[in-house]
């Protein structure tokens, strides 16, 4: 099938010129915003499923459909694979071959990076396929790393080694964020790096795609790009492993480097 989804357009040709000082801010000051009871069923959702079977998680946030829930769940049989998104519509339309080892919840992600983070809770990797770009300049704030919720997602990829209530408590988590806005990735990489987690951002060219979005972007011929992170040893920022520039860790753009390719 044909598709012809048009590229983010922005009035935003480079990295965001407040993005460090937005994301040292929610850095420094988390929000204390209250925890949504609706996000609190979900995940208490969670941890029941938990309490029936305990096995360590990996999470799709911004699921969508969960089309890449199900594909997680079928390459990780072990772990128990969660889908997140805050739209009841698109949750409706999950594929009905979920296997057994899926979860697809409603919430809003960043509250639930929050509980998962309060209730002493890891996960192995972490999945952030296609998130709204705000492509707006103006937006910079409703973007992921723009956010105060930023901080969770943060804390989440510190890790729990100590008191982990999860089997196989991950010692190291592994990141990923996708995107057909090369520049979003670009920022998600660097906000990274300022959080002390720094990876690479890397062209991705998937042979079949793992979530509606993507195939919809690549069958329109976009490109695709990718942040990938293996966050389990915290960086010092500002220490040694910061180049001169700022942007150590990151991949130039166009590397050819396809590390994530084999999931799609
Ligand atoms: C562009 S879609 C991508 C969906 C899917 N990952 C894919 O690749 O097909 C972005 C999704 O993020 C969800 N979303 C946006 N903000 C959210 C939030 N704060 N918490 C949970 N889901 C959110 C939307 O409902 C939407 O399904």
């Amino acid at each position: 099938m044909h598709s012809t989804s048009r590229e983010p357009s922005s009035n935003q040709r480079h990295l965001h010129p407040k993005l460090a000082r937005t994301v040292q801010r929610h850095l420094k000051a988390q929000s204390l915003k209250p925890v949504a009871p609706h996000n609190v069923a979900a995940f208490n959702t969670l941890l029941a499923e938990l309490a029936t079977r305990p096995r360590p998680l990996i999470l799709d946030s911004f699921c969508g459909t969960g089309h890449s829930t199900a594909t997680l769940a079928r390459h990780y049989p072990g772990h128990l694979v969660v889908g997140i998104d805050k739209s009841r519509h698109r949750l409706g339309r999950h594929p009905h071959n979920q296997s057994a080892n899926s979860l697809l919840l409603q919430a809003e992600c960043e509250d639930f990076w929050r509980l998962l983070v309060a209730a002493g809770m890891g996960v192995e990797q972490h999945y952030l396929l296609y998130p709204n770009p705000w492509p707006k300049a103006k937006h910079l704030q409703r973007r992921i790393h723009g956010g105060a919720g930023f901080a969770w997602l943060v804390q989440l990829a510190a890790g729990n080694p100590a008191g982990s209530k999860l089997p196989h408590s991950p010692g190291s988590v592994r990141i990923e964020l996708r995107s057909n806005w090369q520049t979003y990735v670009e920022e998600f990489g660097v906000a990274m790096h300022l959080a002390g987690f720094p990876g690479i951002v890397a062209r991705v060219s998937p042979q079949s795609a793992i979530s509606l979005f993507e195939r919809k972007y690549r069958d329109s011929g976009h490109a695709l790009w990718a942040f990938t992170a293996t966050a389990g040893r915290r960086f010092s920022p500002g220490g040694d492993d910061l180049a001169p520039g700022g942007t150590a860790g990151l991949t130039p753009a166009g590397s050819g480097r396809d590390e994530t390719a084999h999931l799609g």
